[in-house]
């Protein structure tokens, strides 16, 4: 099977050209201008962005949290990944208590192909327990399965919270087997106390979600994860980046050339605090964790987008329904599962705010988006990029597509949209995954299973973003 793309704006985190692109075989073989080749099928991409499949390093399929599952296997999630330009996404792989990492690992490989993908599939490791079920040497031998990442939770205490000496002893694994650490930076114990106080003194309400995991929280945990991430030689990445006390040890550490990368997700630039204070328990659509912040956080977190302190968008989708999920903390903001939808319109939402309004150069999206998130997970340059030898993952953007973002036309199985009613400028009119054309136009022409696990490279086995 060949596919020809014609005549496309080809943007990639670098450059910026109009030619034509050839995958044979899964793989782009032939760049150039009005390349003379037959095809079995030729696309026409003049007038479009044509860039590298978006990359969502930050996802959590069927996944147990909270007393309940997120909402969307990997079927479900992926077509919804699909529909907004992302061909491949990197899912926490969660350790249960006492599980042994093979055990979780195969739990995980399980859920795929019981639910098969439409688009690809790599894993990092969330690690619970280091005691019961997980060992230092089941850890050390996990970057042979293509798991090259481990994910530390500090907080929810009492569930899948981690403490400093699991941290440590992670962090010296990961420095010795060529792995990428990464953290979910929250004082934990602290939260602990503040929600305690909170429901004892009547509050009980979505609101106090945020009040009570303030910036402060978020920045003690994150200078402290990068701090021992260093002592242990281990390179880190903060999750979820909202606010700018904890931008700035990110950026502290990266200027004295720390081996430290941080992200944020899409809802912390667009969604503020208020949204929580929503009435008729509507808040609880927006319990994530961090919390959103305030307007002027978001300001903080596109500067640090602009300026490199943060280096990629993921989406942490998290999607837990309205309707029967979210409604398990009716009476106890601490009983609603923490996670939001957001696979499906992280393209969107960056195009048409970012690279519209001015905010981010092209190439700073595709970065953002997909270049970044290849390097730092052992994808590059096979993914994140469009050059030959590459695998011929390929959105075809419309730069002038109207979409209104709503629940009611979105792909995920969750009964809201955090971004309802929104109207973008800017779509994906074609998606391929290795050379096999998965969304066309409105449509979903894949068949699920066409996604496929991919086994990562070790951290620093290639380049890493600046
Ligand atoms: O609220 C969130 N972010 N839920 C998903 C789990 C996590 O902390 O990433
Ligand atoms: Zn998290
Ligand atoms: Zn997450």
């Amino acid at each position: 099977m060949s596919v020809l793309i014609t005549g496309g704006r080809v943007v990639t985190a670098s450059d910026d050209y109009v030619g034509d692109i050839f995958i044979e075989d899964e793989r782009i073989t032939l760049l150039g201008a009005s390349l003379d080749v037959q095809a079995d099928r030729v696309i026409d991409a003049s007038g479009k962005l044509v860039f590298p499949g978006g990359i969502d390093p930050h996802t959590h399929m069927e996944m147990p949290f909270g007393g309940t599952v997120t909402c969307d296997d990997f079927t479900s999630g992926t077509v919804s990944a699909a529909f907004g330009g992302t061909t491949t996404h990197v899912d926490f792989c969660l350790q249960a208590k006492g599980q042994s990492f093979p055990d979780a690992l195969e739990t995980w490989h399980e859920k795929v192909r019981r639910t098969p993908p439409v688009i690809d599939v790599g894993f990092h490791m969330a690690i619970t327990d280091l005691e019961e079920g997980g060992t230092l040497e089941d850890l050390a031998r996990l970057p042979e399965e293509g798991v090259t990442s481990y994910k530390l939770f500090l907080a929810y205490k009492g569930a899948i919270m981690v403490d400093d000496e699991t941290m440590y002893r992670t962090l010296e694994v990961a420095a010795a087997t060529g792995a990428l650490v990464m953290v979910h930076a929250e004082n934990g114990d602290a939260i602990d106390v503040l929600v305690k106080r909170a429901l004892a003194e009547g509050h009980t309400e979505p609101k106090y979600h945020a009040s009570t995991r303030p910036p402060l929280t978020e920045a003690e945990a994150t200078a402290r994860a990068v701090t021992l991430a260093r002592l242990a030689g281990a390179p880190m990445y903060i999750v979820h980046v909202s606010c700018q006390a904890a931008i700035d040890p990110v950026a502290r550490a990266r200027h004295a050339g720390w081996a430290t990368w941080g992200e944020t997700c899409t809802q912390y630039l667009f969604i503020d605090e208020s949204y929580l204070a929503r009435p008729d328990f509507e808040g609880a659509k927006y319990v994530f964790t961090p919390p959103a912040r305030t307007k002027e956080e978001q300001d903080n977190l596109w500067a640090a987008l602009a300026n490199g302190s943060l280096s990629a968008v993921s989406s942490d989708h998290a999607p837990f329904k309205w309707q029967g999920q979210k409604t398990l903390g009716k009476d106890d903001f601490s009983k609603i599962p923490n996670g939001a939808p957001g696979i499906e319109n992280r393209l969107h939402m960056l195009y048409h705010h970012g690279v519209r309004t001015g905010r981010i150069s092209l190439n700073r999206f595709v970065e953002l988006t997909s270049t970044s998130a290849a390097k730092l997970f052992g994808l590059y340059p096979r993914k994140g990029t469009i050059a030959v030898g590459s695998d011929g993952d390929l959105v075809i953007w419309d730069p002038e597509k109207p979409l209104t973002l709503s629940a009611e036309t979105h792909h995920s199985n969750i009964d809201y949209n955090l971004f309802e009613g929104e109207e973008v400028i800017g779509a994906p009119e074609t998606v391929i995954l290795r050379g096999n054309v998965i969304v066309d136009g409105d449509e979903l022409v894949a068949q699920p299973g066409v996604g496929r696990f991919v086994k990562r490279a070790r951290f620093g086995e290639g380049p890493l973003p600046a």
